[in-house]
Order: C-alpha cells, then structure tokens, then sequence
C-alpha cells in the first residue's frame, strides 16, 4: 500500500497503536487525530460516538489519507460497521483482530474482556466470539477507572493495584485463561494486570493485534525502511498530549497541532 496511514482515537490511548506501527512499519507516514476535547468516549451514548467517529473520519479523508484505522475501542465497538457504510476507504478496527487472538490463544474457551462502559455494553467482543463458531464463553467487565490512572501516570500504585483487583479478580475466578485488554489505554497498566492475575492468563493487546493485521495486509513496501513521519493533531490540550503522550508513546512527541475540524 501507498499513501498515508489515518489513525483517529479519542484521545492519546491510541498512541500506543501508532508505537506499535512504528515498529512495524517504520516507513509509514501517519496522520494521527486525537479528540482531546471531547473525551471519554466510553461514557458516551452510541449516537454520539458515532457522530464524532464520523467526523474524526472526515478530518483524517482531508488529509488524504489512504486507510483509517480506529484506534479507539469504544468507537470500533460501535461506529465501526456505520464508518464501513459510509465510506469507501478501507477502514480497521481494533475488536475483530484483538478478538481473533484471543480465541487462538485460548486452550479452555474462557476469555474475559475489559473495556469502557460503551464498549462492553454495545457486546461488540461477543458477536466476534459467537461468529467463531459459538463455543466460547465471554466474561465481560468495563474498567472505567484504569482510563483516568493511565493518563495520571499511576501505573502501579498501591491504589491502582487495589482497583485492578476489585475489577479482575472475578473474572480469574470465573476460570479465564485469556484477557482481551479492550481499550486504548490498558496495555499501560499490563504490569499491574499481570501482577494482579498471575503468569496463568494470557493477555491481548487488540491495539497490538490491529496492527499486526495492518502490517501483514501493507505491501512489503514500507517494512523496515525507516523514516516514516508521524503527524499529530488534537482538538485541546496540545501540552498535556505531550505530557501524557510520552508514557504511550514511549518517546517525545515533538510537535502537535489544534484543530477544530468541526468549524472548518
Ligand atoms: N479510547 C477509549 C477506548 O479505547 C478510552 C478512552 C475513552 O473513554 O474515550 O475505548
């Protein structure tokens, strides 16, 4: 494939999809949009998330972009299929592919999933499992507060630990031997996870397996050829998108630009 890649999050949880595509496709240019005024998505009614999704979509089509990827859970779980509708260009989501490593790497059938509010109740992980076939039990739990911890830098607090365990014991009790990470921003907190549920449970970052399924669908064209640029444009708090954006990101992020693709 040519052309620029368009990724668009609500925020600066979808950073840690472009660090994966850097690593992968390292001669990609990227166009990145992050909805900083208007996050959380996760609490948001599916109406509203769709509208935003669909304009973070026009934003990106203006910047010619050749394929947009929906970086953010709660947006793949609910505006997916209508963005799909819409528009012409191909267009990935992070859900099916998180969804798909998780039923290879299970042994007993038993995955959790973690997410917003939004995206567990819109059962988007569930209709990917039950088109496989039907045999897998999903346990579902929506996180909400891993969302503010990740942005405050509280990776492994005593505090944070006390709420990932509130929140995922349960599901290890449940018997899971996989846990789909189903949202942006959880893959930061994977070693409080880990120390929370043991070495026993498998963990899927669905940012992770979306890019993986973009790098193996891009030509070899863009493989290991360094210099792909990043561009970065938010709708508020430029500064706290570099703050923040370097624990994702897991390198400065120079320079970022405010847009208000509504009003243009
Ligand atoms: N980006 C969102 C997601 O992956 C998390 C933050 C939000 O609620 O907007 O679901």
């Amino acid at each position: 494939m040519k052309g620029t890649i368009g990724v668009f999050d609500s925020g600066l949880g979808g950073l840690t999809v472009v660090r994966h595509l850097r690593r992968l496709l390292p001669g990609a240019d990227i166009v990145y949009f992050g909805d900083t005024a208007r996050l959380p998505y996760g609490s948001k009614s599916p109406e509203t998330v769709i509208r935003f999704s669909r304009e973070n979509c026009e934003f990106l089509l203006s910047h010619n972009v050749a394929m947009i990827i929906v970086a953010c859970n709660t947006s793949s779980a609910i505006a997916l299929d209508t963005l799909r509708r819409e528009y012409k260009i191909q267009i990935h989501g992070v859900v099916a592919p998180g969804a798909r490593r998780a039923a290879d790497l299970t042994r007993n059938r038993m995955i959790g999933v973690i997410g917003t509010h939004a995206t567990i109740r819109s059962r988007a992980y569930d209709r990917e499992f039950a088109k496989m076939g039907g045999s897998i039990k999903v346990v579902s739990r929506a996180c909400p507060l891993f969302v503010p911890l990740a942005e405050e830098g509280w990776l492994d607090r005593p505090a944070t630990v006390e709420i990932a365990r509130e929140y995922l014991l349960p599901l290890k009790e449940e018997g899971i031997d996989v846990l789909v990470l189903g949202c942006t921003h959880y893959p930061i907190l994977t070693q409080t996870v880990r120390r929370v549920l043991g070495e026993g449970i498998s963990l899927v970052d669905s940012g992770l397996s979306c890019a993986e399924a973009v790098r193996d669908q891009i030509g070899d064209g863009e493989r290991g050829v360094e210099g792909g640029r990043v561009r970065y444009f938010v709708t508020d708090m430029p500064e706290r998108f570099k703050e923040i954006g370097r624990i994702f990101m897991g390198e400065e992020i120079a320079e970022v630009s405010v847009v208000h693709p509504r009003a243009g």
